[in-house]
């Protein structure tokens, strides 16, 4: 199965280059730190490698050793999994869950810088999330010349011209779950053409669309609240880069079309699944197009930065988007997190990562409700925008699927194909 090549090569490969990129910063953090600098890199390698085989050799996975508020949290559900394997030896790398072991990986990294001051807040894969926002340079400037064109008449767009730019820019976001740096185990993935010259061509890749539901919500959001509290609207966004670039926009799009009032952001705390975002990414991403030497991508910069001083805009991380459970205990394990999420009048799930949380990466039948696979998360209405890259797919037609299967035998896994889908009680 695709889990199979995922643990077997592609883990090891990130790996592999999560090593490497430590040993090139060997000089910066002896300049930086000193011999301390260095022997912490030390250490922090050994720990890698000695990772790297554990996973390789089939090792059982072990409790997490650091003191991280999440800790317990990572321990407890290895028991969990344990009870699960009933006597039958423990969990090991390639006997656990796919989600569960690629989550533990990506745990265990951190664990391996956050034990080793003082390179402790070194993230491994920030080189890679600004090489794809670099590489994605034209189609940045492409995105951004486009929205600002267009905030230029926004107040006189009719309520069908809206309609037609939200689509667009949901298409542009979804397409833009294309470029994430997991799947290319860390390899190039950036956005190198315009991605709005080729949206009609798109259409016919996007299995489930519920962009009209989406519509509706949002217009029947804004009528129930004329006098209540904002309409909110929730990201929960995956990869940096280019990806979040077409996440801001729009965001951008909901506010200044009046569809929404405010838009909360909600990223990683940890660096995880090699592009996702951070506070950090988040923030830098936002500099780099006020800086930009280009009038419109800077324009965006400026505004965005002013969106989150006026608190319109709202960045906020929680450990729970980097456990490894799936969304159906969030009530449980988080009920933070799901209290503040019942306040919004729409979720939008970015990515496959979090396709998978939400259907808790099980072998679905293609046909089965996407609403059945939420396994009753609902905090509020919700949304998932997914290019398809793990073999986890739900809520298709009788027969798409299978036909698709047919004459595309990657179809599940090739990045190709994508999802706007919501759940049914929208
Ligand atoms: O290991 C692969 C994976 O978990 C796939 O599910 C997916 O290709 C990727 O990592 C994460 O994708 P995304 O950035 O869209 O969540
Ligand atoms: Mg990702």
């Amino acid at each position: 199965s695709f889990a199979y090549f995922t643990i077997k090569d592609r883990l090891p490969q990130i790996l592999t280059r999560v090593i490497d990129t430590l040993h090139r910063h060997k000089n910066e953090f002896f300049e930086e730190h000193g011999e301390k600098g260095v022997e912490a890199e030390k250490r922090a390698i050994s720990f890698l490698s000695k990772l790297r085989n554990e996973l390789q050799t089939d090792k059982p996975v072990t409790p997490l050793e650091d003191d991280l508020p999440d800790a317990a949290l990572w321990n407890q559900y290895l028991d969990y999994q344990r009870n699960l394997s009933n006597g039958n030896g423990e969990p090991s790398w390639f006997q656990s869950p796919w989600l569960y072991a690629e989550c533990y990986m990506y745990r265990r990294i951190h664990a391996a810088l956050v034990q080793n001051p003082p390179i402790d807040n070194f993230d491994v894969f920030k080189e890679g999330k600004a090489q794809n926002f670099f590489e994605s340079q034209e189609a940045v400037i492409a995105l951004c010349t486009y929205f600002q064109e267009l905030l230029k008449n926004i107040k006189d767009l009719e309520e069908k011209q809206v309609k037609e730019e939200l689509f667009k820019l949901l298409q542009v976001s979804l397409c833009g779950n294309k470029c994430d740096l997991s799947f290319s185990a860390g390899g190039d993935s950036s956005q190198k053409s315009s991605p709005l010259q080729s949206l009609e061509n798109m259409i016919p890749y996007i299995l489930v669309n519920d962009m009209e539901k989406l519509w509706s919500l949002l217009v029947n959001a804004k009528k129930g609240n004329t006098e209540k509290s904002n309409v909110r609207i929730d990201i929960i966004l995956d990869n940096a880069g280019f990806e979040l670039v077409s996440d801001l926009v729009l965001a951008d799009f909901l506010l200044s079309s009046k569809l929404a009032d405010e838009v909360h952001f909600h990223g990683k705390s940890i660096p995880w699944y090699v592009s996702d975002t951070t506070k950090h990414d988040f923030n830098w991403t936002i500099k780099q197009l006020q800086s930009a030497n280009h009038m419109w991508m800077s324009r965006c910069g400026i505004n965005w930065e002013g969106n989150l001083k006026k608190g319109v805009w709202v960045y906020q991380d929680h450990m729970f988007w980097t456990l490894p459970h799936d969304f159906s205990c969030m009530a449980e394990v988080a009920p933070d997190l799901y209290a503040d999420l019942q306040k919004s009048n729409l979720l939008l799930f970015k990515g496959d990562l979090n396709y998978r949380k939400l259907t808790g990466d099980r072998k679905w039948e293609y046909t089965v409700p996407f609403h059945q696979a939420l396994n009753k998360f609902h905090p509020a209405p919700l949304c998932s925008l997914r290019t398809l890259k793990s073999d986890t797919q739900v809520g298709l037609k009788p027969g798409q699927g299978e036909q698709i299967q047919a004459t595309e035998p990657e179809w599940m896994v090739s990045g190709k194909y994508g999802v706007i889908q919501s759940d049914a009680a929208l």
